[in-house]
């Protein structure tokens, strides 16, 4: 083959990679593959690190972080006050929360489950229960579900709104959104937590107190900013969940995440009552297509369900 005909052809190749690649990620910009790249990075491990998904007793968050994170529910309280509830928070709760069973806290294999209507006749049950570490939120269900779910929970992300009781040996992972949250947290494993929500909230919760964990302020906003390149809204407990698992395991593998035919999120668990539900506060549509991203990248292994 001539030297032309060579490079006509390498040429040819380069054209239509290049518009494959661009047709397939047209509506993620490209500020969004730039951060994503930078997190699985060797260099910016150093920059996750420095994101902790948890809070701990001797690392406080910053106060643009606190800033962000007060105007997602109409915070009134000021950083002072947020420093001196979260001190109280860990003469209850474990001050190191540790995420996995070994030293390092990782866990091999984790299952992201969340609550799509995808999950219904999807069989998907004994996957998710092959996983190490099963991590299920707000008000999923597992009975009567087993076939598509699975049976295992190992991990529970609520915020009190959405709070369930759990068994013993279940982690609690609470996404606060307030001050009241954390508060709520504090009370509802002591005295019983008698304040007011936009919902109805439990004043005392069955859990394991030693196995509690608090996710981070710094952290939400680290999704909102680097993942989401700061859409309308802020990310949902399901695809900040998504992130953290990617902190915390080797290997992701993700449930039960999908818009209904209408565009709602609808649950596997109950009939959609809001039919202009859609995604809520959060932007769906981008978190979906990051989530499709990821798995074309092989970051995760995304099971669409039916
Ligand atoms: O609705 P809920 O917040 O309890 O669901 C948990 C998570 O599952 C959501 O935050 C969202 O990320 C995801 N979800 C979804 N598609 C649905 C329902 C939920 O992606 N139809």
């Amino acid at each position: 083959m001539g030297y032309k005909i060579k490079v006509l052809l390498f040429l040819l190749v380069v054209t239509a990679m290049g518009v494959l690649l661009r047709s397939e990620y047209t509506n993620l910009p490209q500020l969004i593959h730039q951060s994503i790249w930078c997190c699985f990075s060797k260099d910016n491990l150093v920059f996750i690190r420095r994101v902790g998904p948890f809070l701990s007793a001797n690392i406080n968050i910053s106060e643009d972080a606190f800033t962000w994170w007060k105007n997602i529910q109409e915070e009134k309280n000021d950083f002072t006050y947020y420093k001196a509830t979260v001190k109280k928070l860990f003469k209850i709760f474990p001050p190191v929360p540790t995420f996995g069973k070994s030293s390092t806290g990782r866990t091999k294999t984790c299952a992201v489950v969340g609550n799509s209507v995808n999950l219904k006749g999807s069989g998907y049950g004994p996957l998710i229960d092959l996983n190490d570490a099963i991590i299920r939120m707000n008000y999923a269900q597992i009975r009567g579900y087993e076939a598509d779910v699975g049976t295992k929970t190992t991990h529970h992300v609520m915020y009190p709104e959405s709070a369930v009781n759990l068994d013993g040996a279940t982690h609690l992972l609470l996404l606060p959104f307030k001050i009241q949250d954390l508060e709520w947290l504090i009370q509802a494993f002591t005295t019983g937590f008698y304040g007011k929500s936009y919902a109805p909230l439990k004043s005392k919760i069955r859990a394991n107190k030693d196995l509690v964990m608090v996710i981070s302020p710094a952290f939400m906003w680290y999704v909102h900013e680097i993942w989401l390149q700061n859409k309308r809204g802020y990310p949902s407990t399901g695809f900040m969940t998504l992130v953290l698992a990617l902190h915390l395991c080797d290997q992701v593998n993700v449930f039960g995440f999908g818009a209904d035919s209408d565009g709602n999120w609808s649950h596997y668990f109950e009939v959609l009552r809001n039919k202009r539900l859609k995604t809520g506060l959060h932007p769906g549509r981008d978190q979906y297509d990051l989530i499709q991203f990821l798995a074309v990248r092989k970051a995760i292994k995304f099971y669409k369900g039916v």
